[in-house]
């Protein structure tokens, strides 16, 4: 613990802590068969971020949490790994892999420095994961590593519009800019000791080339007309998911997006 990088260690404690009220949600995700994505369940089917083919596939989940992500892969017959920084996340994903009868190997550590030879993956996947709580400038390079030439690179975290509409409270979206846009890219929270990590689209951009990637798709995610279940998100009745943003304001901005990139032949 005492040589995880700061924002790890600190993050590792608060995701140590919310890992009941992550349980429910990784339920209800591993019993879909269709993969759903994000706070609002939208389908696999409309936004189409996975390769048609996986099978024999060789994944790595940078941020598992409780392995739903990992899990979809799977029954697709992918090879997946899946990567958390937390204990009691894994303890959750490896309760679920008896449960559901579906089995891949979980490992604690930290994405920025994953335990795998150069090279070992065809897809590397974050679905609110190391994607934002990780530091970009370690984990994407870590990402590049890990692929082999003509590897895929799939992230989905919150789109920047929602980052500079959301307060520093509890707070959800509001319709006005409440933080800057040019800053440090590290989020802190006056209610709690997690750090988050957002860029800018003109810094992904820059970030995914510089480490060999090429950038095939960025979808910015719509929240759909009627609640939807099925993924890791929002609970049946729960109507602004974690606080961050109602359907109406989903509806008008994007609280998240979705990066697809090729690291380079
Ligand atoms: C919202 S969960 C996302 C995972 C999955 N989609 C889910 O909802 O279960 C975020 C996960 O990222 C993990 N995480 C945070 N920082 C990490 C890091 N540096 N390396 C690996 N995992 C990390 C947390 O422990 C947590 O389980």
């Amino acid at each position: 613990m005492n040589d995880l990088p700061e924002h790890v260690a600190r993050n590792r404690a608060v995701w140590d802590r919310w890992a009941p009220e992550f349980e429910p949600r990784g339920r209800i995700a591993w019993a879909s068969a269709e993969p759903r994505w994000g706070i609002w369940h939208v389908a696999e089917t409309e936004l189409h971020l996975l390769p048609d083919d996986l099978a024999g596939k060789a994944v790595i989940e940078l941020g598992c949490g409780t392995g739903y992500v990992s899990a979809w892969l799977a029954r697709r017959g992918a090879r997946p790994v899946g990567i958390d920084n937390s204990p009691k996340q894994l303890e959750s994903a490896r309760a679920f892999q008896k449960e559901f009868g579906v089995e891949f190997p979980l490992l604690l550590g930290n994405a920025e420095r994953v335990p795998y030879p150069d090279a070992s993956f065809d897809l590397a996947i974050s679905e609110y994961g190391a994607c934002l709580w990780a530091d970009p400038f370690a984990w994407v390079p870590e990402a590049a590593r890990l692929l082999r030439p003509g590897g895929q690179l799939i992230f989905l975290t919150n789109h920047s519009v929602f980052m500079l509409t959301v307060g520093y409270g509890e707070a959800p979206a509001a319709d006005r800019l409440l933080r800057p846009f040019f800053h440090d890219r590290r989020y802190t929270w006056e209610d709690d000791d997690s750090v988050e990590f957002h860029l800018q689209h003109g810094e992904w951009i820059r970030l995914l080339r510089a480490n060999a990637f090429g950038i095939e798709r960025l979808v910015e995610i719509q929240a759909p007309e009627t609640p939807q279940t099925g993924g890791g998100g929002a609970l049946p009745g729960e109507e602004i998911p974690f606080g961050m943003a109602t359907r109406e304001w989903a509806r008008q901005w994007p609280t998240e997006e979705a990066w697809i990139a090729r690291k380079r032949a």
